[in-house]
């Protein structure tokens, strides 16, 4: 009887019994236990887990409900670079991946191919069989452990089957299938929530929640690409690699076919372009890989991507719409860009409403009027477009019809100026309202001043109340303006006046960048800080001198010196100097400051160069030495002569690195 059972060994029949019954229905696609019966399992071992949590397992199916809370992802190494994959839009490109493959391989090969996942791209680590680890791809060589809220997600198993590797890592993409997607859209809907634009923004958000539980309400689905473990357990191809994570239990798209002409790898395409809109999640093209796998280690990778897979990416969808009028946008430079109205048009995954247009030669040029029937197109993140008129209306040609280009702006009407190829602009500045709005935006986004809780609704607010006339006034808020104005209480007008009393302590560089000079982005704004390390030196450098930094051509060196020569805006520099903000030329705090944060590393064996110098390099990048290797080691960098340490590290599944390539990988995580 159930009840006479040693509890421990109860949960552990439970244990089995819901991983059975999970990969029955994940792997086997074979469920053999109705859900009342599952929900009856697994409520015997949440009863269990009660009462006894001193017995819980780390890697318990409780874990599905997720519970952890995080206050941020931890970014860790990956063991080896995530890499993204390149990309072929025709048969040619096709063809020239098998020729270049061919030549460097010097013989024929055989090819998998598979469906091109639209979700978001995880790193799966288990040890001795167990998850102990996910990742994102972050930037490639870092990525935040994502670890509770994988587990949440049901066909991803927490134990392996059968006999395990000491290590495997497992990448594969998490998606959302298109009737789950409805159904979560539709439930966001009735809660009042915001609605997700497409599968893949669903995912992602759902994955990158700091809730876990929030996770484990989103029905996520994955499956694997691609593994890696101590060669022992591992084949010479890939595709008997795939087979065998499916008898560990992982699941792996069934429409995997092999091919070895570029002809196959073109039929399974066409087939897959005339499956696309049957399958139940969203795919935006077929990857072709080579299978044998000692081929991946001849062709090896660019910096970027593998040469041994190439990615197809399907041609940009397109839909008919109307053009129902042009609205004219005021940027906060002052150019008027023309964007078009259409009727909401579901085209690349997402619903449409509002085309920019860009300028009004391409009106011209594409021969648009009010009404026309016209093809838009989208491909996965690109910015929609209008292509080509498909039907005039019949009245096209009348006044009515008509896209005429506004003479005044519609903000300040201030007559507009023309520059360059049709380009329109409003001169007017800051005193006109969308440019100043636009510009304090920029000031404070979050790589600029990053004034939390400062968002456009509070700024137009401000704006249309003459409470900012310029990004100065910002620190001329007070409590008393603040309290009382339209979604503002005392607790967050306070909120919104400590955001902006912190930001005073912006480095030079950032507030440099969030003046918003024109072509001064986030890099040119470092350059420019490291040469002329105070404003008051940089308002006195010519363009010359300015023309001899590096990437600091004509045109940027110009747009400079137009700032700096407009009186009013060194008074605004001046005033922020009084409102106590430091622009001091300390460490430039951007996201690659510390490529190291967070990570633990382990240094063995003998150096060239002296170990301290080393040591103080990685701490310096924000890394945590340590003298032993466990399982929160994240790296271990080795030299000659390197023994036990580099032996357990390897063992665990943990990044290994020669010293002498430790250079390149700084320099890549820099970048
Ligand atoms: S293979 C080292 N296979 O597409 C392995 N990637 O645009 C390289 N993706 O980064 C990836 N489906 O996140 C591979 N069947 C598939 C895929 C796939 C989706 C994603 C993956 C990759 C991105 C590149």
């Amino acid at each position: 009887m159930v009840s006479m059972l040693d509890p421990k060994i109860r949960m552990q029949q439970l244990i089995a019994q819901i991983e059975q019954a999970n990969f029955d229905y994940y792997i086997q696609d074979n469920p053999k236990l109705s859900d009342a019966a599952y929900d009856e399992l697994m409520k015997a071992l949440l009863a269990l887990e009660h009462r006894y949590p001193e017995w819980i397992s780390a890697n318990s199916p409780s874990k599905r409900i997720g519970g952890d809370v995080a206050s941020g992802f931890k970014a860790v190494a990956h063991h080896r670079p995530m890499q993204s994959l390149d990309n072929a839009f025709s048969e040619d490109d096709l063809q020239n991946f098998v020729t270049r493959c061919a030549d460097k391989l010097g013989h024929g090969f055989d090819m998998i191919c598979e469906p091109k996942l639209d979700g978001l791209a995880v790193s799966l680590t288990y040890q001795h069989g167990q998850l102990t680890q996910a990742l994102t791809r972050g930037d490639g060589s870092m990525g935040e452990d994502i670890t509770q809220n994988v587990k949440t997600i049901r066909s991803i198993p927490l134990a392996l089957r059968g006999s395990t590797p000491a290590w495997l890592v497992v990448r594969g993409e998490v998606f959302i299938q298109k009737n789950d997607f409805e159904k979560l859209n539709n439930k966001l809907k009735q809660q009042g929530e915001k609605t997700f634009a497409n599968p893949r923004n669903a995912a992602a958000g759902s994955l990158r929640q700091h809730d876990s539980r929030i996770t484990s309400k989103r029905p996520l689905s994955f499956y694997a690409y691609w593994c890696d473990a101590p060669s022992e357990h591992m084949n010479t191809k890939l595709s008997d690699n795939m087979k065998q994570l499916k008898r560990w239990g992982i699941p792996v798209n069934q429409l995997i076919t092999h091919g070895q002409q570029v002809t196959d790898v073109m039929k399974f395409i066409d087939q897959l372009q005339r499956k696309r809109q049957h399958l139940s999640y969203e795919i935006d093209g077929a990857v072709i890989k080579v299978d044998d796998l000692k081929s991946h280690d001849t062709l090896g990778t660019t910096s970027k991507a593998p040469r041994w897979a190439i990615a197809y990416k399907f041609p940009a969808e397109t839909a008919h719409a109307t053009l129902l009028s042009v609205e004219v946008q005021v940027g906060r430079l002052g150019t008027v860009t023309p964007v078009a109205m259409i009727e909401p048009t579901f085209v690349g995954g997402v619903t449409i409403q509002y085309i920019t247009l860009h300028n009004y030669s391409e009106i011209n040029r594409k021969g648009l009027s009010l009404g026309d029937e016209v093809a838009i197109r989208r491909a996965g993140d690109v910015i929609p477009e209008i292509v080509s008129v498909i039907k005039k209306h019949p009245e096209a040609s009348t006044q009515a019809h008509a896209i005429i280009p506004p003479r005044v702006c519609p903000s300040c009407a201030t007559t507009l100026k023309q520059s360059g190829d049709f380009i329109l602009y409003c001169p007017a500045g800051e005193r006109c309202p969308a440019q100043l709005v636009g510009q304090i935006q920029h000031f404070a986004s979050r790589k600029a001043m990053n004034i939390d809780g400062l968002g456009i609704r509070i700024i137009e607010l401000l704006v249309n109340r003459n409470m900012l006339g310029n990004v100065t006034d910002l620190y001329r808020l007070s409590s008393e303006q603040l309290v009382g104005l339209p979604r503002l209480g005392v607790k967050s007008a306070n909120n919104l006046l400590m955001a902006i009393e912190q930001s005073k302590q912006r480095s030079w560089p950032r507030v440099l960048y969030a003046l918003g000079i024109k072509e001064v982005g986030m890099a040119t704004a470092n350059t420019l800080a490291s040469a002329y390390p105070s404003w008051q030196q940089l308002s006195e450098a010519s363009e010359d001198n300015l023309m001899a930094l590096n990437d600091v051509g004509p045109s940027i060196a110009a747009s400079v010196r137009t700032f700096f020569s407009d009186t009013n805006n060194q008074l605004r520099l001046q005033q922020l100097n009084d409102f106590g903000v430091t622009m001091t030329m300390a460490v430039i705090k951007s996201d690659q400051s510390n490529p190291l944060k967070g990570l633990k590393i382990v240094l063995t064996g003998k150096f060239t160069t002296s170990r301290d110098q080393i040591t103080q390099r990685l701490i310096n990048l924000g890394a945590t030495l340590s003298g032993s290797v466990s399982a929160k080691t994240d790296l271990v960098i080795f030299g000659d002569a390197a023994g036990s340490k580099l032996k357990k590290a390897q063992s665990l599944g943990i990044k290994c690195l020669p010293s002498s390539d430790l250079d390149q990988w700084v320099a890549q995580l820099s970048t």
